[in-house]
């Protein structure tokens, strides 16, 4: 089981240490090398996806990356930006299938931003596409041209999806519906974007194929609206790269933080990327100060998905919940009468929870 270990930047390197750590006390025969990828990685290289770390991950079973990014590397050539070393190792590895879990563990039901009954019991899947759409859509760019007379600047970029893309997306969704509540809601925006148009389309086509799945379409505006009005509607949720990543980030909070948010990004075979769905954290980073338990859940995920290790991914989960109910808290996530930790003295209280 070779695990490639992707650090990043901010607060990347400080929660992976912890889920490196987890990892280390299952008992498993897991070989875990790390590189640089990010923002490090152009300091280090100039490219933020550099070689070393490309051979690493091909060569890997899976991948489990911290976060990339920060105020450092923003004013450089978007190439050169660590969010493309991202983007990069996404389309590399084929990750076209990206699983957040928004989960509410009982003890946060007081750290979310909604009312504990409205949040109570929530176990949302958001399936997000992750290869294609507005992300890598050609073609896209600033120049300058005459509009209407005058020269200006104008920004462009391509929404588009193929069948071939939209039908694996669907399939991955469909299937993981049928292993939990039968229900999949496809959000788009087609009373606007034929890319989305087709992509309901094909989701109606598909879903004779899913007898046993009850298929529903929403607009994303109005399910960005139910994600906070009455979220336990949701079973399962799939979307394209954008509305996914944007709601993905909102469901984060039901569960009280997105500090707790994992995520796995599959290929056809299983092979995985596993990283939080949040970033490097350049406010928090360096402090000893950020929740380490979306990585340490997404440590779990590849346990599960990549590796068929159920029984140590649920340990995993397990001491999470555990540390949880013990009132250990780190600060995103924390309220009177829990006990406030640091990232590390969390690491130290899942290790003793295993
Ligand atoms: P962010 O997710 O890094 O931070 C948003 C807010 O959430 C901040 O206040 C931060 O302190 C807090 N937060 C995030 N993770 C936390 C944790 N584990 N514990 C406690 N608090 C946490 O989003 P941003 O500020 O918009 O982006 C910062 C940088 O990260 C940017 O460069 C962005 O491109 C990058 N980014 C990377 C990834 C990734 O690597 N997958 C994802 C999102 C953003
Ligand atoms: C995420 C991030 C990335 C995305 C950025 C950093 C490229 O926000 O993983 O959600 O938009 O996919
Ligand atoms: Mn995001």
């Amino acid at each position: 089981m070779k695990i490639c270990v992707l650090p990043g930047d901010g607060i990347g390197p400080e929660i992976m240490a912890q889920a490196v750590r987890v990892l280390g006390a299952l008992d498993l025969k897991l070989e875990m090398e790390e590189a640089l990828l990010g923002g490090c990685a152009v300091d280090a290289t100039g490219n933020p996806y550099p070689e070393a770390a490309q051979k690493l991950a091909r060569a890997a079973d899976a991948v489990l990356l911290g976060a990339v990014g920060g105020p450092k590397w923003d004013a450089l050539p978007r190439e050169q930006r660590p969010e493309r070393g991202l983007l990069g190792i996404r389309k590399d590895l084929n990750l076209f299938a990206n699983l957040r879990p928004a989960i509410l563990y009982p003890e946060l039901a007081n750290a979310s931003s909604l009312k504990p009954e409205v949040v109570a019991g929530l176990d949302i899947l958001i399936v997000r596409e992750l290869t294609g759409d507005i992300y890598f859509g050609q073609p896209r760019g600033i120049e300058t041209r005459e509009v209407e007379g005058t020269l200006q600047r104008v920004g462009w970029n391509t929404m588009i999806y193929a069948e071939y893309e939209i039908r694996r997306i669907l399939k991955v969704a469909f299937e993981a519906a049928q292993k939990r509540g039968k229900k999949l809601c496809s959000v788009d925006k087609m009373n606007v974007l034929e890319c989305t148009q087709l992509w309901r389309d094909i989701a109606d086509e598909m879903a004779k194929d899913y007898p046993d799945v009850e298929l529903s379409h929403m607009l994303v505006d109005n399910a960005a609206m139910q994600l906070v009005r009455a979220p336990k509607q949701f079973d399962v949720m799939v979307t394209g790269n954008m509305f996914g990543d944007i709601l993905s980030d909102e469901a984060s909070m039901l569960t009280g933080s997105i500090g707790m948010l994992p995520s796995a990004s599959l290929d056809a075979d299983n092979k995985g990327l596993y990283e939080p769905s949040h970033g490097s954290a350049p406010d928090i980073a360096g402090k000893n100060l950020a929740n380490p338990l979306a990585t340490i859940l997404s440590a779990a995920m590849m346990l599960r998905y990549t590796f068929n290790q159920e029984e140590a991914a649920q340990r995993v989960e397990n001491a999470v919940k555990k540390v949880l109910a013990q009132g250990y808290r780190t600060g995103d996530i924390h309220e009177p009468g829990t006990n406030k930790v640091g990232t590390r003295e969390m690491g130290d209280a899942v290790l003793a929870a295993l």
